[in-house]
Formats: structure tokens, sequence, C-alpha cells
């Protein structure tokens, strides 16, 4: 499975680099409103400091607009990946920029019918947001779930992005059910290294330890 980090902060991106997992980044508006930057300067900065895929939103409704905005992004890297939403609109945008072959990514997606749409358009990634459907009382993981059994029963080429993942359990299900990347905020990613007896064998082996002699010196 691979790792995406769900951050429009350079510093959280430069930490994730620096433990040589991250396979890329999604962002999505919100994100992007909390750094406190315009969206060209944090866009352009994390296309540069990832080499892998790049999730940047496309922030039109129309898709006249949408396209114009993909068609900018994608002179802006290689790795530039148009995040566009789940609507009619934002389809017949997919459709287009398959055909001129650049990567996107359907964003908002909360059920395995929307997600049968956006494969059928050509998207090169979709993405359920888990938490925000169990937020509203439904079972991410089981749309999650359908998700890639339909992907699997038509061999779609689409790849299922598990987005809106809150806690390690998130994770470690996506990862089961066969989600081909997980997209995760940095708090979650750090609690995946982490296990109470992991502390506790460490602390252990280092007291230990000092209790190996030493070779004197001659
Ligand atoms: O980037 C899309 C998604 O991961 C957002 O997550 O936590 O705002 O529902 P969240």
């Amino acid at each position: 499975m691979e790792f995406f980090l769900d951050t429009a902060d350079t510093n959280e991106i430069k930490e994730a680099l620096s433990w040589g997992i991250l396979d890329g980044v999604t962002t999505n508006p919100s994100l992007v409103a909390k750094t406190g930057k315009t969206f060209e300067d944090v866009a352009q900065e994390i296309i540069k400091l990832v080499k892998g895929p790049v999730s940047i939103e496309a922030v039109a409704t129309d898709t006249s607009n949408m396209l114009e905005e993909a068609r900018e992004y994608a002179t802006w890297g290689e790795n530039v990946v148009i995040k566009v939403p789940m609507t009619p609109e934002g389809m017949k945008t997919v459709v287009t920029l398959t055909k001129e072959q650049i990567p996107t990514n359907v964003t908002l997606v909360f059920s395995a019918n929307q997600a049968l749409i956006a494969a059928k358009a050509g998207a090169t990634y979709v993405s359920p947001f888990i938490g925000r459907l169990d937020d509203a009382g439904q079972n991410g993981l089981q749309i999650l779930e359908d998700i890639v059994t339909i992907y699997d029963n038509y061999d779609f080429t689409t790849k299922v992005l598990a987005a809106s993942l809150r806690h390690p359990i998130h994770v470690l299900e996506a990862a089961k059910i066969g989600s081909d990347v997980a997209t995760i905020p940095i708090n979650v990613m750090k609690q995946l290294f982490n296990h109470p007896l992991t502390d506790a064998g460490l602390k252990r082996f280092m007291e230990d330890w000092k209790k190996v002699p030493t070779k004197k010196k001659k």
C-alpha cells in the first residue's frame, strides 16, 4: 500500500520525507487555507519537495473553468494530480483530462456507485472519505471494501485512495481491504510507529546494556 501524507504543511512533508516511507501528498482547499500562504506558493513548493504524486484541487464548479485550472496546474510539475469533485461537471472534466493524459483524483466520494462512475470516467485515483462517512453514521470501511470489490470485478485501473483516515485502525483496515493508497494525516502516521511494548522493550534493553562489561583498553 502506498502512503500519502494528507497535508499542505511543508514542514510536515519534510518530516515525513525524512522517514523514507512517503509516496505522495494530497491537499485540499481547507488544508491550504490552514497554511496562510497563497495556493500557488504552497502548491508549487510541495510539488518541488515531493517526487511522487501531489494532488491539488480544482475549485471551479463548471467543466470549462475546471479544465482551465487543471491545464495550468499540470504545467507546474510532472507529479501533479488534479483533484476533481464527484459531480457531473467534475466527471466531464475527468473524461477530458484523461484523454489529455493529465492524472486525476476524484474527491468527495461517499458511495461505491460514485466510485464506479469515477472509474468509468477514467480517474487515476478515487478518494472515498472514510472518517466523514463514519461521522455521518455510515460504515466508511464497508464502502471502501465495496469499491475495492467492484474495481476488482471489472479490472478497473483507477487506484483506490482511502482518505479522511482518523486513526491507525482505519489504516490497518484499509490495508486489509486492499486499498491501493492511504492518505494519512501526520499525527496518525506518527501513531503507526508506536507500540507501548516497543517503548518498554527498548527501555529494558538500554538498562541491561549498561550492565554489559566493557572491554578494558590496553
Ligand atoms: O483530503 C481529503 C480528506 O482526507 C479530508 O479528511 O479529516 O477533513 O475528513 P478530513
